[in-house]
């Protein structure tokens, strides 16, 4: 790893949403830790002036997370503006300017990827590229050859070891700490293959629409906007070999490893969905068939997974928000001790918005007889994790250089293979009506084996009992 700190951030798209929703909440909280001191460039066109620019980030900061006033005003000291179009050397000119002895900038992409090779251009034009890194929002193309094309324009100009591709899902704590769970407990590794998992599913629930982000949406779907990134990234951390280092080029090498092993999806394996009224969002094409749900079914064809069917189920307008990985075990078998019936166990591990890592085992009732049941055993659990917010640590993590969080070139080109041949496809989307679990055609096509478990909105105080509502208190194990 390139371990020098960038020495300026540049970041394009300073007057959009996601800056105003993520960038400057990210941008305090880099500052009160200590871990931002340097210029912070702001880049739009918009007609602006730095004061309005400071203005909008403050208003972002009250409506983000609070304001520190402390960290706001050492913020509002490093913040720098460029007002102008991308296309105008100018512009890059300013930032040039702005740049004063920088030597290092990190660039940050916050603006359409249609806007990528003009900005890039540009950079290489002015000399703004020089000794630079590159960090590009998601989504990081709409199919496999835009992201092969986006990939030519940003290798073109830099190396693959200064570009940092955002999926600010790896930057969750709980998605990391499955991970840790996964190599630092000895009895998990033997369960944790073909032979004794029988299926894993993936729900990423939102219990919200499109939240007037129909027109980004609508050139989106369920599909490109989490699965194709998120899911598959969180998929990739259960389903990976240990890395035999810890470096970042050897994680990465064991996650692009898995997604190799993954035909792309077959059109049967799929079930894509629209909630009723999504065609009244504003920004939403009148007739479009663009999905807000998506279920399918894939299969890992590695020594490890080989014949255990993956799930993976997302939607907007859902019952609930969560995001939640359940990994079925094999029933035991059926003998005078145990019965047909007997529940099944099961790992759990939520990864928002609570943490929790649950293991699910059957027991008997005190007399020995009678219906055993499920009862969750909870490793770790963290009603609201107090964690560094996703856009810190990844904003901070490029900036020093570390590649760890991000998708590498091979990694997004693989994941675009598996989905685009389905992305193609022109496949049916059914109906579903708001705060429910999808089209009924997914119960017909794309059923994991023992059914879809259905996470709840808030995890309950007390662990889990199966069919209960619990009562016991808290075990740990
Ligand atoms: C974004 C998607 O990448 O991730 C959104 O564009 C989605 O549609 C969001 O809601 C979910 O991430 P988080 O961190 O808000 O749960």
């Amino acid at each position: 790893m390139d371990q020098q700190h960038s020495d300026a951030l540049v970041f394009f798209g300073a007057t959009g949403d996601l800056a105003y929703k993520k960038i400057f909440p990210a941008l305090q909280s880099m500052v009160k830790r200590g871990d931002l001191d340097v210029p912070v460039i702001g880049v739009a066109k918009a007609g602006w002036n730095l004061d309005q620019l400071k203005a909008r980030a403050k208003d972002s900061l009250e409506q983000h997370g609070g304001l520190n006033a402390a960290a706001w005003q050492k913020l509002n000291s490093l913040l720098r503006y460029v007002d102008g179009d991308y296309a105008d050397a100018a512009t890059f000119a300013a930032v040039r300017k702005e740049l004063g002895s920088a030597e290092r900038p990190a660039h940050y992409l916050a603006i359409p990827p249609s806007l990528f090779e003009k900005v890039v251009e540009q950079l290489v034009k002015s000399g703004c590229s020089k000794g630079a890194r590159m960090i590009v929002e998601k989504p990081f193309g709409h199919d496999l050859a835009s992201a092969q094309e986006l990939n030519r324009i940003l290798l073109s100009a830099f190396p693959e070891s200064s570009i940092f591709r955002i999926d600010h899902y790896l930057a969750k704590g709980p998605v990391h700490a499955m991970v840790a769970f996964r190599f630092s407990n000895s009895f998990l590794e033997p369960l944790w293959n073909r032979n004794y998992i029988e299926s894993v599913q993936f729900t990423m629930a939102e219990n919200f629409g499109v939240q007037g982000r129909g027109s980004f949406y609508d050139q989106t779907g369920a599909i490109r906007d989490v699965v194709q990134n998120h899911i598959f990234q969180v998929m990739c951390n259960l389903a990976m070999e240990c890395p035999a280092r810890r470096d970042s080029e050897s994680m990465r090498d064991e996650k692009v490893k898995v997604l190799k092993a993954i035909p792309a999806i077959e059109p049967k394996n799929l079930v894509r969905g629209q909630f009723r009224g999504y065609l009244d969002e504003k920004g939403v094409a009148p007739n479009s068939k663009v999905e807000t749900f998506a279920a399918l079914k894939l299969e890992i064809n590695s020594w490890r997974w080989d014949g255990v069917p993956f799930y993976i189920r997302a939607g907007k307008n859902m019952p609930v928000t969560c995001m939640e990985v359940m990994a079925r075990l094999r029933k035991p078998p059926t003998t005078n001790m145990t019965e047909p019936d007997t529940p099944q166990n099961y790992m759990r591990f939520r990864v928002s918005p609570e943490m929790t890592v649950a293991m699910a085992v059957s027991v008997a009732p005190l007399s020995g007889t009678g219906k055993r049941e499920a009862v969750e055993m909870v490793a770790s659990r963290h009603p609201r994790p107090e964690e560094m917010e996703a856009y810190e640590r990844v904003l901070g993590d490029a900036m020093a250089g570390d590649a760890t969080l991000f998708a590498r070139q091979d990694y997004v080109e693989e994941a675009w293979r598996i989905v685009d041949p389905v992305l193609k496809a022109e496949m049916p989307v059914y109906p579903y009506e708001p705060q429910t679990w999808g089209p009924k055609e997914v119960d017909q096509r794309v059923v994991p084996p023992g059914g879809w478990d259905e996470p709840s909105g808030d995890e309950p105080e007390d662990f889990r009992i199966v069919g209960q509502q619990p009562e016991q208190p808290e075990k740990t194990v």
